[in-house]
């Protein structure tokens, strides 16, 4: 499977579903049209997390994301792991897979974080072949998401917005284009997040993440402990002017606040959006066609 397909249909605005809110979602209808979870929580053959999991299913369309991939890995996909998304994927029939463009382990060793590549041919093809594989397996593209990094590889022989665009011409994936990583990233290595943005098709971007970050003045960790920054949001109402109306989530993992939180911070990417889009009809303004 490599041939593009369309973007799916935009579900709406969603947020990750964490542990401490299964209450709140179980209790009461919740202003979120779709939820996140992260497969990797979901992996097992039974117990609590699957019943909290099929329960809140029952209310909110779901969207796979995993960390342990490897999709950059040159051991290729581990088909274990693949095998068992392939079971959760039938369980919750998710709105799409993703994962991140990076790698996070070498010798069936899990290195626990998500590691950027070296934007190299020899790079692209591994990405290339390892998508192509998992989108095999998966039976549907595969949404792969941008990293935030803290080094780069002298190695590297094109920007990274390059390396994505080439990775979706070669195997038809689509991107989770997470706003706050180029953010992070372009302060960190010093590029013009703006030339990320047009550097990518704007026609594969399935979802957009948001988040908040540590920032540290001349570098920023990506804490996902924060409400979105305000230079994430300017960075998101030029993305949305790129992409066009798109699938929009909240990430936060650290200093997790009440639910009602951060459906008020969803709120305001709504109505960001409503502004974007109230006087016209954008198509996306950079495709691979
Ligand atoms: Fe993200």
């Amino acid at each position: 499977m490599s041939a593009a397909q369309p973007r799916l249909a935009h579900p709406g605005f969603g947020l990750g579903l964490r542990t401490q809110h299964y209450p709140d979602f179980l209790d009461a209808p919740q202003r979120v049209d779709w939820l996140e979870i992260l497969s990797d929580n979901y992996l097992v053959l039974g117990g609590k997390p699957l019943v909290m999991l099929d329960r809140i299913r029952a209310d909110y369309p779901v969207a796979m994301h995993g960390v342990a991939l490897s999709i950059g890995s040159a051991d290729g996909p581990d088909a274990a792991y693949l095998e068992s998304l392939v079971a959760l994927a039938r369980r919750v029939e998710p709105l799409w897979i993703s994962d991140h463009l990076c790698w996070t382990g070498v010798h069936g060793r899990v290195l626990h974080d998500l590691y950027p590549l070296p934007y190299t041919e020899a790079a692209l093809n591994v990405v290339a072949r390892n998508v192509q594989k998992v989108q095999d397996v998966l039976q549907r593209p595969l949404v792969l998401e941008n990293v935030s990094s803290y080094v780069s590889f002298r190695a590297s022989e094109m920007t990274e917005w390059d390396f994505i665009r080439e990775v979706c011409r070669r195997t038809g994936c689509r991107l989770l284009l997470d706003v706050n990583n180029i953010h992070v990233s372009s302060v960190n290595h010093g590029f013009d997040a703006r030339a990320f943005l047009r550097g990518i098709p704007a026609d594969r971007v399935q979802q957009i993440h948001l988040a908040g970050h540590a920032d540290h003045g001349d570098h920023i960790i990506d804490t996902h402990d924060h409400p979105v920054a305000d230079a994430v949001w300017a960075l998101y109402v030029e993305a949305l002017s790129l992409v066009g109306p798109v699938a929009t989530m909240i990430e936060r993992d650290d200093r997790i606040p009440p639910l009602h939180e951060l459906v008020d911070e969803l709120d305001h990417a709504r109505s960001i959006a409503e502004q974007v889009f109230a006087h016209e009809v954008l198509e996306p303004a950079g495709s691979l066609a």
